[in-house]
């Protein structure tokens, strides 16, 4: 395995700093950067982890908590809890889950380091979070260590661009014009520069898969969405 799959070239502290830092404009950003698609992404993950029908659901990097609320707003049983390092993101998710009177738990920690007891959750769920993590085996081993037997892994994440045309023209998009609009519009040019190299610096869907077994996981599949803008990998602890 090549060493780009260790993690984020940033330290955890300067990740941690920079979505404090673009946390107000960050969902703005969101909606204008993807054109909107992010939400048939996570709508995808809602229906993956819904198959597994969870009482428990932990919503690692949660940010915003865009994901913990459709994941509450799909099932109101739903007991939903979501984690992030960047409190001002998460104070932003507490104002819109309160505003949709949704009963989302919203706790400042670390992905690395989860605050629970080995096998808590019957599903698990992260959205363009792992990227960031300065390591993403030690994250999925985590991960797996707090689903129960039985418990669902969901990954959202931006793969590595694909080869061909396609791939060269988002390439030329992720790297040159996300980050000066990104930039622009939230005055934090060096997030939106940060943003392509965890892209790029990302394992292959392929890879992830295989980091998956590695930590324990069985029945790991994945697909690509949007022409391989993103890809959704699911995996279950047995
Ligand atoms: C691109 S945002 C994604 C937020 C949200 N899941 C979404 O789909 O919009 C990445 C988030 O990961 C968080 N993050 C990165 N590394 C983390 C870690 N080790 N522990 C907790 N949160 C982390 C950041 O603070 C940031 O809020």
């Amino acid at each position: 395995m090549s060493t780009a799959n260790q993690g984020s070239p940033e330290t955890a502290t300067q990740v941690q700093e920079m979505f404090g830092e673009i946390a107000k404009r960050y969902d703005f950003l969101n909606a204008v950067l993807s054109l909107g698609i992010d939400k048939t992404w996570r709508k995808d993950a809602v229906n993956a982890v819904s198959e597994k029908n969870p009482k428990t659901l932990l919503d690692v990097a949660t940010g915003t908590a865009d994901l913990a609320i459709e994941l509450k707003k799909s099932n109101a049983h739903y007991k939903v809890i979501g984690v992030d390092f960047a409190e001002p993101m998460l104070a932003i998710g507490r104002k819109k889950a309160a505003k949709q009177n949704l009963d989302v738990r919203l706790e400042q920690g670390d992905g690395l380091n989860l605050a629970f007891p080995d096998a808590s959750f019957d599903a698990l769920t992260i959205a363009y979070g792992l990227r960031n993590f300065s390591n993403y085996q030690a994250g999925l081993n985590e991960f797996y260590r707090v689903l129960k037997p039985g418990g669902r892994l969901v990954i959202l994440e931006f793969p590595p661009p694909p080869k061909g045309l396609f791939g060269q023209f988002f390439r030329f998009y992720f790297l040159n014009i996300l980050p000066f609009l990104g930039g622009f519009i939230s005055g934090k040019q060096k997030a939106y520069e940060y943003l392509p190299t965890s892209v790029l610096n990302f394992p292959s869907p392929d890879v992830l898969a295989t980091m998956m077994k590695e930590a324990g996981f069985d029945k790991i599949r994945y697909k690509l969405q949007t022409f391989g803008v993103s890809a959704i990998h699911v995996g279950d602890k047995i």
